[in-house]
């Protein structure tokens, strides 16, 4: 089986969710503590044993470009003032693993996005990281979904029992059980589905791991839900045709495209953080009582 070394992270959607922020600061810039969301992503890649990492962005998303450079300005600054612990974490973040970038040029959908991989994916199975989930969990989540590609060989998505609500934002799959434990056969999907046209509760959050077939498959894309080319409509033929894999993976995710989602990762993370976990604990406990 080949190993999983490249992942892809699509971070070129608007982000409106998000507004007025996001309109001059990209959601994946926006900070859990003091590291922005995209790095958490790049991080649980590189955990997983990813080597390649390609960001799909847009002309209004340098920042995420600047962010894993080496500024040449504060490593001097920071060594001159003896700062060396500070200028030793930006050369860490700098040397992290090999992240590449390119312009989707028009927002077209998530399957558009992927589909602009096609020559940096080349002929080997990659992981799709979408720009906005940030998943907490003991083993990364790309590393999960490649334990199940080893032993099946077949695509896997990452998937979480929802709401209702939520399965209309989202994804439902349709699936049959396998011989192992949070592991599913998944035999078709819808996005966004209307009431009534739901197969189940699961949906896709965050990661898939693909393979190249499905370039072509994007290439002959008609626009989907909200008028946009979607990868969830890729991977359906993928799984009415040979069938796919879904895994209940363990871990909590947070949609950093939503209000809430960056408001409780920055609490989850801050009540870890050793410069601010006391402090945030007590506040939230007298805040707390508060409350109605
Ligand atoms: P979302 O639908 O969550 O992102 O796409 P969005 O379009 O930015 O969000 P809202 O609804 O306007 O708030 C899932 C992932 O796919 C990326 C997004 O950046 C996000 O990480 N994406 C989406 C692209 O890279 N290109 C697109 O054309 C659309």
């Amino acid at each position: 089986m080949q190993k999983i070394r490249k992942a892809i992270i699509p971070a070129a959607g608007l982000g409106t969710r998000m507004l007025p922020i996001s309109h001059a600061v990209p959601k994946e810039m926006l900070p859990i503590v003091d590291m922005p969301a995209i790095s958490y992503l790049v991080e649980e890649a590189v955990k997983s044993g990813i080597e390649e990492i390609l960001v799909i962005t847009n002309r209004d998303k340098d920042a995420m470009e600047n962010f894993f450079d080496l500024n040449v300005e504060y490593d001097t600054t920071l060594t001159a003032k003896g700062k060396l612990e500070e200028a030793e974490r930006l050369r860490g973040i700098a040397n992290m693993a090999n992240v590449y970038f390119l312009r989707q040029r028009e927002t077209k959908g998530l399957g558009h996005a992927v589909g602009r991989a096609r020559s940096f994916v080349g002929d080997e199975p990659f992981i799709v990281m979408y720009g906005d989930d940030i998943i907490f969990s003991e083993v990364p989540v790309c590393r999960q979904l490649a334990e199940v590609y080893e032993k099946y060989g077949r695509p896997v998505v990452g998937v979480k029992p929802v709401t209702p609500e939520q399965l209309r934002k989202y994804s439902s799959l349709k699936v049959d059980p396998t011989d192992t434990e949070r592991v599913t056969f998944c035999t078709d999907m819808i996005e966004k589905p209307k009431p009534g046209c739901e197969f189940s509760n699961l949906s896709i959050l965050g990661r898939v791991l693909l393979t190249p077939d499905v370039f072509d498959i994007i290439d002959a894309l008609e626009p989907g839900a909200g008028g946009e080319y979607q990868l969830t409509d890729a991977m359906a033929k993928m799984a009415r045709a040979d069938g796919i894999y879904a895994l209940e993976f363990e871990g909590e995710r947070f949609d950093m495209g939503s209000k809430l989602g960056f408001l409780t990762a920055n609490i989850t993370k801050g009540l870890a953080h050793p410069e601010t976990a006391e402090g945030l604990r007590e506040y939230i406990l007298e805040l707390a009582r508060t409350l109605k």
